[in-house]
């Protein structure tokens, strides 16, 4: 049986790390505090705004929300970042994704001061990760790195196998585990025979974005899999594709009308050693990590 690597219990973990850390903190007159900004009404984003803000409340964090509208122009949200810069009981500045097209989101997240990017999506960050100096990681590939290190997954030395080459999760995933020693293959659409690379992985990780995409003969028997995917499904045929006979998942497609299913077909969940569900996994500790990033804001600008 594989082992199943909980989510919700690490990212427990973590999040009572971080409250103590902040009441410490707190009582140093140093409150860590979040400013969220939440442009638009996508419906995924802000019941993700919703429960980083509901987190930082839990934990004892400052937290700002902010909901420009949906016409808001580039210019305003720079001066709205030039402004979240300057204030000090700001230590971390998240801006939701994705933003209007008509908002440039690259030029908005070069704006977001590096020492409070706690996101770890600006340049510096990113650059500063790559040269295994003290950086401000993205939450979700940091994250995968806490779930196998509080799982007691060995990374060193392993095959670690990233499918996924986004900015957001795959690349900073594999430099994760790089820094981490194990030995890296990062796949993307167009790499060649990728069963044949994710059957050598000891470590597989899945970023993909497409359903079930990695299937049983595409998984060495005993690896670790880590699916970030997280993708909702809403036909029956597809239903079936995945999880027929399922009556757990059955019961929540007659009640919801959808399921989410991750970029691991669920029948290569049977071979692996350990493996992350969905959804239960990656997806619980973002949140957490977001929390613990602000918290690391709040000390690097102090030099704590
Ligand atoms: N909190 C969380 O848990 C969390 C956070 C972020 C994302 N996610 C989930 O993680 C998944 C990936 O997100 P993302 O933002 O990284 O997605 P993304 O930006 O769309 O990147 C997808 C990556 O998958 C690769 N890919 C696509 N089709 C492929 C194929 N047929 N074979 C091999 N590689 C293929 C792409 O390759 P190319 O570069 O060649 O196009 C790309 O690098 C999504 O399901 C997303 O919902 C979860």
């Amino acid at each position: 049986m594989a082992r199943i690597l909980d989510g919700a219990s690490i990212a427990a973990e973590i999040k009572r790390e971080v409250g103590e850390e902040v009441r410490a903190l707190t009582a140093r007159g140093i409150r860590p505090g979040l400013a969220a900004v939440l442009v638009g009404s996508v419906a995924a984003s802000q019941i993700y705004v919703r429960n980083k803000v509901q987190a930082c409340a839990e934990l004892g964090l400052f937290s700002e929300l902010i909901t420009p509208p949906e016409t808001v122009t580039t210019e305003d949200m720079l001066d709205m970042v030039a402004a979240l810069n300057s204030r000090d009981e700001i230590d971390g500045i998240l801006i939701q994704l994705p933003l209007p097209p008509k908002v440039e989101a690259k030029a908005l997240l070069d704006a977001v001061s590096p020492a409070k990017d706690v996101d770890g999506f600006h340049p510096i960050n990113v650059g500063r990760l790559q040269a295994g100096r003290p950086a401000l990681a993205p939450c979700t590939p940091a994250g995968v790195i806490e779930i196998l290190k509080r799982s007691g997954i060995p990374i060193a030395g392993r095959h670690a196998v990233v499918v996924g080459r986004s900015d957001i999760v795959g690349k900073p995933a594999a430099m994760l585990l790089l820094h981490q020693n194990a030995t890296v293959t990062i796949c993307h659409s167009k790499t060649q025979d990728l069963g044949e690379v994710t059957r050598q992985a000891d470590i597989l990780v899945a970023a993909i974005g497409r359903p079930g995409f990695i299937t049983p003969e595409m998984v060495k028997p005993g690896a670790t899999i880590i699916d970030v995917g997280i993708n909702r499904i809403d036909t029956r045929e597809e239903f079936d594709r995945f999880f027929a006979g399922d009556a757990k998942r059955e019961a929540a497609f007659a009640r919801r009308g959808s399921v989410l299913v991750g970029d691991v077909h669920p029948k290569a969940f049977e071979l692996a050693g350990a493996y992350t569900p969905v959804p239960g996994g990656v997806g619980l500790l973002t949140i957490a990590m977001l929390m613990a990033s602000t918290v690391r804001a709040a000390k690097m600008r102090r030099g704590l």
